[in-house]
């Protein structure tokens, strides 16, 4: 059988609202029958982490050096492309992290990028302003707190890492709003490009 990429890369800043917009778009995808497979790149990282380092709390992980953070990535990398398999696959992660330091760094480096092999990239993106709302108000999560121009800067950096893993892979880029209190919106664009697949 030939192992034909399915994947679906959807990144964004934290608190962007990119599980929410998955989860918008998977509804739809329930209500049609579809079935799409979803994993959080973050979640098998943690797993990764907590096997490695016996660290369990996922807002720690960008913390750790970034030496660290690359041997759970690569780890992660290979594991998510296993459970991806020839299947229809949302993979939840982060196009940058920042670090403690301030420094970005690469969530699709070419170890991750060569694993998984996607088909297309989104970008999940909204104003600065909503982000830092979003942020403030979500108490499920220890967020940090950003300047808008660094907020917005993180988004820049995003655009250019997507479309540089674009040009490596040969995959699509897609870059989807999620406006304040439109996620449905949002959740029907992704949707739609789901369906491309
Ligand atoms: P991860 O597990 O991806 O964190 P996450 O919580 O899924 O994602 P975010 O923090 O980005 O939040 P979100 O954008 O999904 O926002 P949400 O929908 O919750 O990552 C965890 C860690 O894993 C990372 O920090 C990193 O260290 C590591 N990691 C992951 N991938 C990696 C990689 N490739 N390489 C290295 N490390 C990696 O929404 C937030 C809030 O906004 C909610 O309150 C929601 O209700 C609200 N909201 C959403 N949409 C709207 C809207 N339209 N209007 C109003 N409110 C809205």
């Amino acid at each position: 059988m030939v192992n034909e990429s399915k994947i679906v890369i959807v990144g964004g800043v934290p608190g962007v609202g990119k599980t929410t917009v998955i989860n918008k778009a998977l509804e739809l995808a329930k209500a049609e029958k579809m079935k799409i497979n979803t994993i959080v790149f973050g979640s098998v990282m943690i797993e990764i982490a907590s096997e490695l380092f016996n660290i369990q709390d996922r807002d720690k992980l960008r913390k750790l050096p970034s030496d660290k953070q690359k041997i759970i990535q690569k780890e992660a990398a290979v594991r998510v492309a296993k459970q991806s398999w020839n299947r229809l696959t949302i993979v939840d992660t982060h196009y940058t992290i920042k670090t403690r330091t301030g420094k970005y760094l690469q969530g699709i480096p070419s170890w991750v990028s060569n694993a998984l092999k996607p088909k297309i990239l989104v970008i999940i993106e909204t104003n600065p302003d909503d982000i830092s709302k979003r942020r403030s108000i979500d108490n499920s999560r220890l967020r940090d707190e950003e300047a808008l121009d660094l907020v917005k800067e993180h988004q820049e950096i995003n655009r250019t890492s997507a479309t540089t893993i674009c040009q490596k892979t040969g995959a699509l880029l897609a870059i989807i709003k999620n406006k304040q209190d439109l996620a449905d919106e949002a959740g029907e664009k992704l949707f739609i490009y789901l369906k491309s697949v």
